[in-house]
């Protein structure tokens, strides 16, 4: 059972290599309920591979990952499940369904987690609405723009209100404006409860919101935020 107190997400010493040098390198952190970080660091720096780690899209080559409390070397496939319905991804490349219709993909979270089709189809037509995709519901993924494909994304990651929220460049497509619209849902759902992650390049975002910055450099995870108010 995961407390108020106990972090949503906890790293020790965790290390992770694709079989050469080190991608990450001893990575001790916790994120709790609630929280909001930023994700910085260069092209290439270990954005993408830590948020698939938060995934368990890959595991630690070493150290310990414990997500809502279970050590994600040890869950069986029937708990990784569980677990992954805790959690809303916005994929780097979209990983949208390409024989799903816009709104198929997005309700499909909540098809999985047994919705009621009715109410799924309506809160997927809400949340498509919201990101000004309501005249997109019947369309396939392929005749989309790259924007309207990370909104689709946006609205399939957020749908089941998850506790945890991983956004991987999720600003990347689109317009100043639908940008700030976009930091606001993540905003909201911050406020209501969830743990968002967000990996970005938009420097101006990471200065505007005065969130918590962890930047990966050399495979080190350092937390920017706790090292300027400790100055
Ligand atoms: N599947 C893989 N196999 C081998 N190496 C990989 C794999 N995925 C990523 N890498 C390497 O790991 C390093 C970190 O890649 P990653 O995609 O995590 O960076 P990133 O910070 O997300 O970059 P970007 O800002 O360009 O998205 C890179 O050197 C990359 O080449
Ligand atoms: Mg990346």
């Amino acid at each position: 059972m995961t407390t108020e107190e106990s972090p949503l997400i906890s790293l020790e010493d965790v290390m992770l290599h694709y079989g050469g040098a080190p991608v990450l390198k001893n990575i001790s952190l916790s994120l709790h309920k609630k929280s909001f970080h930023f994700l910085t660091g260069a092209s290439g720096a270990g954005k993408t591979s830590f948020m698939r780690l938060l995934y368990m899209g890959i595991k630690p080559s070493s150290g310990t990952l414990k997500i809502f409390e279970k050590n994600v070397s040890m869950v069986s496939s029937e708990e990784k499940c569980k677990i992954r319905q805790r959690i809303g991804v916005v994929f780097q490349d979209f990983n949208l369904l390409d024989h799903l219709t816009v709104l198929e993909n997005v309700a499909l979270p909540l098809k999985v987690m047994g919705d009621f089709p009715t109410h799924r189809e309506y809160q997927a037509k809400e949340i498509l609405d919201w990101v000004g995709l309501g005249n997109c519901f019947n369309i396939l993924p392929s005749a989309l723009s790259g924007g309207q494909k990370q909104r689709v994304a946006i609205a399939r990651a957020v749908i089941t209100q998850p506790d945890l929220l991983l956004a991987d460049e999720p600003t990347g497509n689109v317009d100043e404006k639908i940008a700030n619209k976009l930091m606001s849902l993540f905003y909201g759902m911050h406020k209501m409860g969830t743990c968002v992650v967000v990996a970005t390049h938009y420097r101006q975002f990471v200065d505007k919101f005065h969130y918590n910055e962890l930047n990966i450099e050399h495979g080190r995870i350092i937390d920017k935020t706790k090292e300027s108010s400790e100055q």
